[in-house]
C-alpha cells in the first residue's frame, strides 16, 4: 500500500494555493489514494474559528493544521494543507513533526500578480485600511529557504503547475 504524506502548500494570498491543492486532490483520488485538504479559509470556519490573524494565532492554527496532518499522514493518507502560513519557523515546526514524509511547496507569484488577481477582494481592503494585518500588505511572508518545490503561478500554468507536484509525489513513491 502507498506510503501517507503531506503536502504542505505555502504563499501569498492569491497565489494559487487553495486551486492547486483541490486539482492535485482530484487527481490524486482518481488514482485511487486516500486524500484530505485542510485549506486555511475552510479550516477557520471550525477547527480553527476561534482564531483570529495575530503572529500567535497564525501559529496555533499552523500547529493545528500540522497535527491533523501528522495523523493523517501515519494513516497512509496524503494530506494537502492550503495555508498561507507566513512564519518559517512555523513551517519547520510542521516539518519537524511530520518528519520524512513531508513536502513544502512553495506556490510563488510576485505580490503585484497577488494584488492584480486580487481573488477574494482581500488586497484592496487591506490598501484601504479596512483590514489591519493583511499577509503582503502590512503583515509579513517569509519565503521559504528549502522548499521541496517551487511553482511559478505567475510564469507556468495551473495544470502545469499540477502536474509538477503529482510528479514529484511519484519521484518520491507516494503514488505506487
Ligand atoms: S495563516 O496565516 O494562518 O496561514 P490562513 O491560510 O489560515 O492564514 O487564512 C488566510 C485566509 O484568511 C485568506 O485567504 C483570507 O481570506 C483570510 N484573511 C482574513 N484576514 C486576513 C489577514 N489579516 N491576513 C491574511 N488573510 C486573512
Amino acid at each position: 500500500m502507498a506510503k501517507g504524506a503531506t503536502v504542505w502548500f505555502t504563499g501569498l494570498p492569491s497565489s494559487g494555493k487553495s486551486t492547486i491543492a483541490h486539482r492535485v486532490e482530484k487527481i490524486l483520488r482518481e488514482k485511487g489514494r486516500k486524500v484530505e485538504v485542510f485549506d486555511g479559509d475552510v479550516i477557520r470556519k471550525n477547527l480553527c474559528s476561534d482564531l483570529g490573524f495575530s503572529k500567535e494565532d497564525r501559529d496555533t492554527n499552523i500547529k493545528r493544521i500540522a497535527f491533523v496532518c501528522k495523523l493523517m499522514t501515519r494513516n497512509d493518507v496524503v494530506a494537502i494543507a492550503a495555508a498561507i502560513s507566513p512564519y518559517r519557523e512555523t513551517r519547520d515546526y510542521a516539518r519537524n513533526e511530520i518528519g520524512k514524509d513531508f513536502l513544502e511547496v512553495y506556490v510563488r507569484a510576485p505580490l503585484s500578480v497577488c494584488k492584480e488577481r486580487d481573488v477574494k477582494g482581500m488586497y484592496k481592503k487591506a490598501l484601504n485600511g479596512e483590514i489591519k494585518g493583511f499577509t503582503g500588505v502590512d503583515d509579513p511572508y517569509e519565503e521559504p529557504l528549502n522548499p521541496e518545490l517551487i511553482l511559478h503561478t505567475d510564469k507556468e500554468s495551473i495544470e502545469d503547475s499540477v502536474q509538477r507536484v503529482i510528479n514529484e509525489l511519484e519521484n518520491r513513491g507516494y503514488l505506487q
